[in-house]
Order: structure tokens, then C-alpha cells, then sequence
């Protein structure tokens, strides 16, 4: 549609002159069984925006009604083990199944507006249970299979989750996961009703009913009537870290939501139709919502589902992979190319990966070696590097150069899209003008796929995105704009970290590590790691500075109450941490000695036992490497 960069800024002036009738032309592209009123209205006081309102649609209508050829392949479907063959799956047999789903659901009382909690390896289950979910109005909440029991527990009491549908176990790679023990572990006392187990082994008895994937679907009806769904009726809860107390459900809504993951899909990746894309996100992920399974089945376009990981069986299986299905369009993140990097460049260069057209990153800034090598080693110097930035609540990438048409630079997430209205404010709540100056990335103005609530909590909502200030969405972000207007994105503000492209508040690694019997206090900040992007370092507070077996034992309680992929990377034991004289932590000094300062504290006059910096400064260079 748009294959110049002249053509991009036409399109972006006239967003920019015009955002509803922009945004009324895109989304009349779709299938509406009710034309909608109002295109758009928000108030961002009140932390609010609404799209298409009036407007009656379903997101399953717009992937399944409306595509011509209904044998083409939707997935290719590529399991943890390597096999020669190739496993895929037609529009229309995942239509069927979704179908067939859909009516299992009814059947069991799962109507329009209840929560359905989804705990899936990557596999086709797990795409039919969501597109299911979405045909008959129920709202799904994805929980990523790598949280563990507590964690789970927790995001199913924040849903009220009527349902859980879930798997006996997880492979990945060499490792397994016993899901079903998890999800046992974690409904006992929830508000679930029913499991629904993909290859159920029934061998004791459960606080629930249970039936086996399978059996549950394959009996019903291939026909099933559509829910149609208001534009503003919630699709999904999608749970992500803040920077304060428990992760939070991010809900997104039907209309606006189809309609930016949809068209962020084809602009940004220029997704043809013969064309083979593979997101490596996992489903539990934005990432994964917006496009492995929404965005690309909008478009009828083909994506591989991978189960597996990039190291298994070794460490070309991604090259592989691009090799066996011909994969055209590449999307991951920098932490997956940064370790596929560290097995040197003979690896890939095993393969042809002359395929490949356009290759993606998202979930974190990209260092330049890391782009470079991308850009030269799997891409041959032939496929421009798409570097997106977005977020949970975002729904679809906001800044991003669209694949070959408007000017890249390495490190640079590059332009907004049409229709995307980002601004860098200062302290002050200034717009910085001058390039090149670092400031607080917003944004002025919705767009479709905005975040419309923090489930449960409207108020959270507006706290932790429109408060800071007044009349703009806050991204938690930091970023700063070159002199072509390209933004390079500098990370998180708050007290988050992104560890290999996954958020983690830094309260709640605390509050995980505080229920350990033998801690105090503890304080979490992040680290530069070479690999993950940030680390995590706890500086614990325990009597017993010489037992170094607390350490195993802490991470452990972190696995527990959140999952193996937020236990710290570094736990220095200590006496005390750096306070205030009114007692509160001072955590700028702890990120200082966390990125390497060993001199350099600024004023440290107000703390109440200033000999602490030191001691924790030698502690954390002899680094205790866990
Ligand atoms: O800090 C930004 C970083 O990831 C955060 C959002 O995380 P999450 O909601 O988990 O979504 C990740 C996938 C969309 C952002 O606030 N981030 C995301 N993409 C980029 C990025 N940082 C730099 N460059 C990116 N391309």
C-alpha cells in the first residue's frame, strides 16, 4: 500500500491533520456486522479512549469470513523435537476446530464476558483455545507456561477465571514442565470450575472437573454461531509487571485492537501474500498475541508456531527452521540474537537463509554488534532490520521503520506510524524540541489498540499512565530523537527491568524474596548483562552473611512465587542497605554500583550509614555469580 517514503509522510501529515478519518478509512477495511457511530473519543484525565463505538464485530469473523482460499496454510506447526516432515494447519481446519471449541465452551456455560485462563505450551491448542475464546466473547487471559504455580494462582484470582485450559506438560527444549501439576497446585480455592487438559492422564483425584483436550471438542459441531461483539467489549486480559505491587491485567478491547494489530502487521513488516513469517514470541507475550496469532491471521497470512527453543537441539535450529519452510519475515528479540551470536558466525552460515526478506526485533533496545551481525550475518546485508517498539499496553507497535521504506539506522526504533503521535517531555512535563536530548517518551493522542483499563482497577490505570503528566500517556520510558526525527529508544524509567526482553517490577522480585523465612529486607535493581540485556541484582538483607546456601534457597523462593525466569542473577548478602534517615532505601545509589561505579555516588550526605556504599560496592565486584 505504502511503498515510499515520500507516500509515508503524506500518510503521516494527513493522520496527523485528520486522525478519525484516518483511522475511520483503515477500519472500514473490515468486516462490521454494525457500522459504528463514533470513531473515536478519550479523555486522558480519566485515563480513557474509546474506538468504533456503536460499532458490532468479531475479530474470528474478520480472520475466518473473510479469506478466499480457505486451504491456505495458516501455521506451519514445528514441534520441540526435530522432525523431517512438515505438520500444518489450513484456514479452514482451524476454523473447524476453533468452531468445534467454541461449542465445547458454550456447552459448558462459558458465555460473553467470562474469563478464560489459558496455561499452553506453544502449540495449535493453544491458537484454537484463543480464537475460541474470541468467537464466543469470552475473555482470555494468557498466562505464560514459564510462571509458576503462586503466579498463576495469582492471575486467575485477579480474572475470576471461570476455566483453565491447559497441557500435562511442557517440553522445551530438553527441559519438562509438569503444567497440570502447577495448575492443580495453583486453582484449589480460585474460582475456577473446569480444566481442560491437553493429553490429559487422569490419575488422581482434583478439585475440579476435567476433561481431555480432545475428547472435549472433537465431537461438536464444525458450525458455530458467532458472538457478535460490541467494538468497546473487552477481548482480552494480558497480566504485565509495573513498578509497583502485583502484575497488572492489561485489557485490551475487540474493535480497536483487530484493527491496529492488523494493519501494524502489514505495514510495518510489508507482509505479501505468499510470503512465510515467523515471530518467535512466545503466546504468553504481547508479542505473541498481537503477531503470532492476531495480526498475521488478519492478514491470511502463513507463520510458523515453533514449540521449541533456539539452542535445541543445537544452536542453528532458528536457521533451520528458515531454511525448511522458506521463512521470508524474521521476528524476534535482540536477547535471542545476542546468544545465537556468542556460537560464532560458521553456524548460520551453514545455512542458505536466502529466504529471508525483512527481520525483526522487539522487546528491548538493540545494541549495535548485536544489529550489525543481524544485519550482515543472517541478513546478508538484503533484508531491512525492522526495530519495533511497543509494549503490553500499546497492543501493536507504535515506533518502528516499515520493512524497506523509510530510512533505518542501526540502534534507532526509527519513526512513528501514521497515526502515532509520540513527544518527549522533560521533568517539567516540556516538550524537548532539540535532538538528541534524552526525555520521557508520550504520546498525545490515542490510537485503537491503547490500553482501555488495568482489569479490576481503573484508577491504577490512570496512576501509572496518565498521572505523571497531565493530558499524555506515559510510557515508562526514555527515549531521544536524532535529527530526522528517528527515535532511539533508551529503556525503562521506573522501577522495572527488562530481562531478555520480559518485564519484571522490581517490588515484586522483593516482595517474592521477603516471604523467604530467612530475609529482612531486600532490594532489587538491574544490571547491564551481555547477554540478557539487564540482570537482576538483590542486595539481601540476612543475619547470616557466611551461609552462601541462603543464596540457592532465596532464588528457589523466587521460582516459586514468580518462575524460573525472574531468579536474581546475582544476590549479594549483606547487613544493610543504604537508607535515608527516614528509612527509605536509596535505590539510585544501589543501580550506580549495579552498572559498575565504584567511586562516583553523588550526594550520599543524607544516608545514615554512608560506610554501607563501600561495603556493597566490594561485594558486588567480587560478583557473587549464582
Ligand atoms: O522498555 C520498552 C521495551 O519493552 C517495554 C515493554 O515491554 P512489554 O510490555 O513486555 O512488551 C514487550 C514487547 C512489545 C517497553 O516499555 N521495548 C519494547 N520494544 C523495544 C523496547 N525497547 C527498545 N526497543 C524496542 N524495540
Amino acid at each position: 500500500m505504502r511503498n515510499s517514503f515520500e507516500a509515508y509522510q503524506t500518510i503521516y501529515e494527513q493522520s496527523k491533520n485528520n486522525p478519525e478519518q484516518f483511522w475511520s478509512e483503515i477500519a472500514q477495511q473490515f468486516l462490521w456486522k454494525q457500522p459504528w457511530k463514533e470513531t473515536v473519543t478519550f479523555d486522558f484525565s480519566l485515563g480513557e479512549n474509546q474506538w468504533f463505538i456503536g460499532g458490532k464485530t468479531n475479530i474470528t469473523e474478520n480472520i475466518f469470513s473473510k479469506i478466499e482460499d480457505k486451504s491456505k496454510i495458516a501455521f506451519y506447526l514445528e514441534p520441540n523435537d526435530v522432525k523431517p516432515e512438515k505438520s500444518v494447519i489450513s484456514y479452514g481446519a482451524l476454523e473447524r476446530k476453533v468452531n468445534q471449541f467454541a461449542n465445547a465452551l458454550r456447552k459448558k456455560g462459558i458465555g460473553k464476558g467470562d474469563r478464560v485462563c489459558i496455561y499452553l505450551p506453544m502449540k495449535i491448542e493453544a491458537v484454537i483455545a484463543v480464537l475460541a475464546c474470541a468467537k464466543i466473547g469470552a475473555v482470555h487471559t494468557i498466562v505464560f507456561a514459564g510462571f509458576s504455580a503462586n503466579a498463576l494462582a495469582d492471575r486467575i484470582n485477579d480474572a475470576a477465571a471461570k476455566c483453565i485450559i491447559t497441557a500435562q506438560e511442557l517440553v522445551r527444549g530438553e527441559k519438562k514442565v509438569p503444567l497440570k501439576k502447577m495448575v492443580d497446585e495453583a486453582i484449589s480455592g480460585t474460582s475456577i470450575l473446569f480444566s481442560v487438559v491437553l493429553d490429559l492422564e487422569k490419575n488422581h483425584d482434583t478439585s475440579v472437573e476435567e476433561f481431555d483436550f480432545q475428547s472435549f471438542y472433537q465431537n461438536e459441531a464444525e458450525e458455530c454461531a458467532t458472538e457478535w461483539m460490541d467494538s468497546e467489549d473487552p477481548l482480552f486480559i494480558l497480566y504485565t509487571s509495573g513498578s509497583t505491587g502485583k502484575p497488572k491485567g492489561v485489557v485490551h478491547h475487540c474493535g480497536g485492537y483487530m484493527v491496529y494489530t492488523a494493519y501494524t502487521f502489514k505495514n510495518v513488516f510489508q507482509y505479501q501474500s505468499d510470503d512465510v513469517f515467523w515471530c518467535t514470541a512466545d503466546i504468553g507475550w504481547i508479542t505473541g498475541h498481537s503477531y503470532l496469532i492476531y495480526g498475521p491471521l488478519l492478514n491470511h497470512a502463513t507463520s510458523i508456531l515453533f514449540e521449541g527453543i533456539p539452542t535445541y537441539p543445537n544452536p542453528g535450529r532458528f536457521w533451520e527452521i528458515v531454511d525448511k519452510y522458506q521463512v521470508t519475515h524474521f521476528y524476534t528479540a535482540p536477547t535471542a540474537i545476542r546468544s545465537l551470536m556468542t556460537f560464532g558466525d560458521a553456524i548460520p552460515q551453514s545455512y542458505g537463509l536466502n529466504s529471508l526478506k525483512v527481520l525483526g526485533t522487539v522487546g528491548e533496545p538493540i545494541n549495535k554488534e548485536a544489529y550489525d551481525w543481524y544485519a550482515t550475518i543472517i541478513g546478508k546485508q538484503n533484508c531491512p532490520i525492522v526495530d519495533t517498539w511497543w509494549q503490553t499496553e500499546t497492543g501493536g507497535i507504535l515506533i518502528s521503520n516499515m520493512a524497506g521504506i523509510e530510512p533505518s539506522r542501526a540502534t534507532y526504533a526509527g519513526l512513528p506510524l501514521p497515526g502515532i503521535f509520540p513527544i518527549l517531555l522533560n521533568e517539567k512535563g516540556e516538550e524537548i524540541t532539540d535532538p538528541n536530548q534524552e526525555g520521557y517518551l508520550c504520546f498525545s493522542y490515542p490510537w485503537p489498540s491503547m490500553i482501555r483499563t488495568t482489569y479490576g482497577s481503573h484508577e491504577r490505570c490512570i496512576q501509572t499512565y496518565f498521572s505523571h503528566f497531565k493530558g499524555y500517556y506515559f510510557s515508562g520510558d526514555a527515549a531521544k530523537k536524532d535529527e530526522n526525527g528517528l527515535f532511539r529508544i533508551i529503556g525503562r524509567v521506573d522501577d522495572v527491568i527488562n530481562v531478555s526482553g520480559h518485564r519484571f517490577g522490581t517490588a515484586e522480585i522483593e516482595n517474592a524474596m521477603n516471604k523467604h523465612e530467612r530475609v529482612f529486607e531486600s532490594a532489587v535493581v538491574g544490571y547491564p548483562h551481555p547477554l540478557k540485556g539487564q540482570g537482576i541484582v538483590a542486595f539481601v538483607i540476612v543475619n547470616d552473611l557466611e551461609d552462601q546456601s541462603l543464596i540457592e534457597s532465596i532464588r528457589s523462593t523466587v521460582q516459586t512465587e514468580i518462575g524460573a525466569i525472574a531468579k536474581p542473577d546475582l544476590i549479594i548478602l549483606t547487613d544493610s542497605l543504604p537508607k535515608t534517615r527516614s528509612g527509605k532505601i536509596m535505590r539510585r545509589i544501589l543501580r550506580k554500583i549495579a552498572e559498575g561505579e565504584t567511586t562516583h555516588f553523588g550526594d550520599t550526605s543524607t544516608l545514615l550509614e554512608p560506610t554501607i556504599v563501600m561495603q556493597l560496592v566490594a561485594a558486588f565486584q567480587s560478583k557473587h555469580i549464582n
